[in-house]
């Protein structure tokens, strides 16, 4: 035995030994055959690794190439006409043929996945339920309403849709006199009418007070004269301009599905948005239940 082989052994046995004191170090349970399989193929592994290097160090001194050598010369080393090894050439092409028919017919581009199957069953569930509900009542309407509300609303807005103590929009009423204030004070631009944004600061002390009052009341009683500015654009009744903005009298259809296509942020914190997850019967349905809740 070489004095190089005594050296990888050497190293070797350092390795093996480091092992061990790390299992002892972390109280590894040698005893479960899961842990102790795993601790014998580390020691192979360090083995295997310094037999094979020692193995070749070796080769490299002892071993005299021959050959033809090719004519150009880098700084005396030169380099010979060597066929390319056929094992290697062979691997090569093998691979070159594998990665074109993993891009091909192998995965990922054909194969089955599950998300795949699953956005396509629920697109067909989807396109089927939209179909059986196309025309449906008031009644069935307000009951899926509740029932998708219970689940995906209720969470913030309260079983009741009471709005939890004033964590979410309390449906009972349109508006509170804050909303309208944080409103008139910071404008709003998130909900994607056709009118775009609101800018800010559209009212200003007890001209926005009075507003506020008016629109968090219901729009009742004598309208406040500084409203002519609300009215150009939700306007006169503050109803939104047949749709070009939201209606500040009464949650309709167009408010609901506005603010759950866009989510909404403002002055009682952050609403997601439901783009993805409803369909346009759902949406309608919530509409639905949620004028019932503010009709009471
Ligand atoms: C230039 C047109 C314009 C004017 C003037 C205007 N608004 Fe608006 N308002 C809008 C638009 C458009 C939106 C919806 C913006 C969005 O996409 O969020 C809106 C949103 C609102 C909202 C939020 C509604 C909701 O459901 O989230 C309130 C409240 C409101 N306006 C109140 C007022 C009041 C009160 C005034 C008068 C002081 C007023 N606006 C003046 C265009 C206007
Ligand atoms: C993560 C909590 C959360 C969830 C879930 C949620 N909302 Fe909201 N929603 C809010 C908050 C907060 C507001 C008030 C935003 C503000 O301050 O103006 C709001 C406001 C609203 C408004 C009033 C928008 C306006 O401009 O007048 C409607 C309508 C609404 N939500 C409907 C729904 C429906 C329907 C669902 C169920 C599909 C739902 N929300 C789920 C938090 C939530």
């Amino acid at each position: 035995m070489n004095s190089l082989m005594i050296k990888a052994l050497a190293f070797a046995a350092v390795l093996i030994i480091a092992t061990l004191v790390v299992v002892k170090q972390m109280n590894i349970d040698l005893s479960d055959p899961i842990n102790m399989i795993t601790m014998l193929g580390a020691v192979a592994i360090a083995a295997l690794t310094f037999g094979v290097s020692a193995k070749y160090v070796n080769q490299m001194k002892t071993d005299r190439a021959e050959g033809e050598l090719t004519e150009e010369n880098w700084d005396g080393i030169g380099e010979y006409k060597n066929e390319l090894p056929g094992g290697w050439a062979y691997s090569f092409l093998g691979v070159l043929i594998w990665a074109m028919w993993y891009f091909i017919a192998g995965y990922p581009v054909n194969a089955f996945s599950q998300i795949g199957m699953w956005n396509e069953e629920v697109k067909a569930y989807n396109t089927k339920f939209e179909e059986t509900h196309k025309n449906a009542d008031e009644a069935t309407l307000q009951q899926m309403g509740e029932s998708v509300f219970l689940v995906q609303c209720a969470p913030c807005h309260g079983e009741t849709g009471d709005g939890l103590s004033g964590k979410a929009q309390d449906f009972g009423s349109r508006m509170s006199k804050e909303q309208v204030l944080y409103a008139i004070q910071n404008g709003s631009n998130q909900l994607g009418y056709p009118m775009g944004a609101m800018p800010p600061m559209m009212a200003q002390g007890a001209d926005a007070e009075a507003i506020a009052e008016y629109v968090a009341g219901g729009m009742k009683g004598e309208q406040p004269a500084a409203f002519a500015v609300c009215s150009s654009c939700h306007g006169a009744d503050g109803q939104g301009n047949s749709g070009m903005a939201p209606n500040l009298a009464v949650y309709d259809e167009a408010v609901v599905s506005h603010t759950l296509e866009h989510g909404k942020k403002g002055q009682i914190g952050k609403m997601p948005s439901f783009k993805t997850m409803l369909t346009p019967v759902q949406q309608k349905a919530l509409a639905v239940y949620i004028q019932s809740l503010s009709a009471n």
